[in-house]
């Protein structure tokens, strides 16, 4: 059919065509925002979930969400792990905040205070950004200590009493929250803890890989139950009939049972899969109709594409001993695994190849929710790893490289 009218994006971070199996979420977070909005205590969330689930997509609605609610956002992406990034991303947004605060009423006291803090915790952390006069500098140096676990919190409440002052509130929205650091977590955690404390209208909502769950427990113990974890998971049969179904027939075209069917198994309800399946099929499809026959002729060049633009950038980056490990991990199935049994399929032991796990995990590749197991962040990857390498090598020891 006419790709001009193919409704499909598979990407990332982009709206789908129907935004499908979140309304659960969708609504307990929309709790959340009225019930902060009102000055009652409501947990932040990390959304958690696989590669390509979509994760970001809720996010951003989420955040139109908070928004549409009156409250004063910020939005942000950890790019890696490199550190500073909270910091950085703060400063700036919280500046345009204090900005359309001033806007919206005459200057006074509470705001003035946030943005002398805002002032001196840049400076201290060396941010630069377009300052504005806005009040006078109280003498004491508030959020400007240089320790970030006092003057962050310290910051966000006094920005969140002076949104509160004009019944607004604030919400701080993070992608990527698996590549924050240790200090970056505690010195959240420690504003989560406050503003639960002495209820000043802050919420954190953040998406990333699921290891972060045990990150923010070493973190701060009391930080687990500050904030809710949410798995966003694949779509369950239903949502992912919708996700596909929907667009197809608003474009003015239909898709067969079966193909739906044959779709729904082969991508397992995952979200980028489902868009990847959706567009090749309805690219192949004639007479504004998708049939089984269409999916199983398109099914080896969406194999070839999804290995070629999802699956391979990742698995190129690793070593080979890295692709070893992986491919020991896949000969097990999908996960996750214990620890020891990977190495047993490699024929060493853990010890042996922890440094290598270690890797794996720090690339994203691989985490560990639970003390000794081991998963792929990357959904369908050990079917892709049998694809990518069909000969398990064993791991040798003594070379530390192939046998
Ligand atoms: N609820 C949904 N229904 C249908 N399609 C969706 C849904 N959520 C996301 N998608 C689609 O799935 C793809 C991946 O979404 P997104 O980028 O949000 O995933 P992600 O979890 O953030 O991935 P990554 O971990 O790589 O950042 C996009 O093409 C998006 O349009
Ligand atoms: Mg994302």
């Amino acid at each position: 059919m006419d790709p001009r009218r193919n409704p499909f994006v598979p990407s990332a971070g982009v709206r789908p065509p129907e935004f499908a199996g979140r309304e659960h979420l969708v609504e307990q977070t929309s709790i959340a925002f009225d019930r902060i909005k009102t000055g009652l205590h409501a947990n932040s969330m990390f959304l958690l979930g696989l590669r390509g689930v979509g994760k970001t997509v809720l996010l951003n609605a989420l955040h139109e969400d908070a928004r549409a609610k009156g409250f004063e956002t910020i939005k942000l992406e950890v790019p890696d792990d490199s550190g500073g990034h909270l910091v950085k991303g703060l400063v700036p947004g919280l500046s345009v905040i204090l900005r359309r605060l001033d806007r919206i009423a005459n200057m006074e006291q509470k705001l003035g205070l946030a943005t002398a803090a805002l002032r001196n915790f840049a400076a201290i952390f060396r941010i630069e950004y377009e300052g504005f006069g806005i009040g006078a500098t109280p003498a004491t140096p508030d959020a400007g200590s240089g320790d970030l676990e006092a003057d962050l919190p310290e910051l966000l409440r006094l920005v969140a009493e002076a949104a509160a002052a004009r019944n607004s509130a604030i919400g701080i929205f993070i992608d990527e929250i698996q590549y924050l650091s240790k200090a970056e977590l505690s010195a959240l955690a420690r504003a989560l803890h406050e503003a639960a404390q002495s209820g000043f209208r802050l919420i954190v909502i953040g998406a990333g890989l699921p290891q972060i769950a045990a990150l923010v427990g070493d973190a701060k113990s009391y930080a687990e139950r500050l904030l809710l974890f949410p798995e966003v998971g694949p779509l369950n049969e239903d949502a992912a009939r919708r996700a596909l179904r929907e667009p197809i027939e608003r474009s003015g075209a239909r898709i067969d049972d079966n193909a739906l069917q044959m779709i729904i198994q082969e991508t397992q309800g995952y979200a980028y899969f489902l868009q990847t399946w959706g567009k090749f099929a309805w690219d192949e499809a004639n007479d504004d109709r998708i049939t089984e026959s269409d999916l199983t002729d398109a099914a080896p060049a969406i194999l070839t594409h999804l290995d070629m633009n999802f699956f391979r950038v990742r698995f190129d980056r690793c070593s080979e001993l890295e692709q070893q490990y992986l491919r020991a991990m896949a000969e097990l199935g999908q996960g996750p695994h214990r620890t020891g049994d990977i190495a047993n399929a490699l024929g060493t032991t853990s010890s042996q190849v922890a440094a290598t796990r270690s890797k794996l995990i720090k690339a994203g590749m691989i985490y560990s929710q639970r003390h000794g197991e081991t998963a792929f962040t990357v959904p369908l990857f050990d079917r892709f790893m049998l694809r990518a390498m069909p000969r398990l090598v064993p791991y040798s020891a003594r070379k530390g490289t192939r046998k």
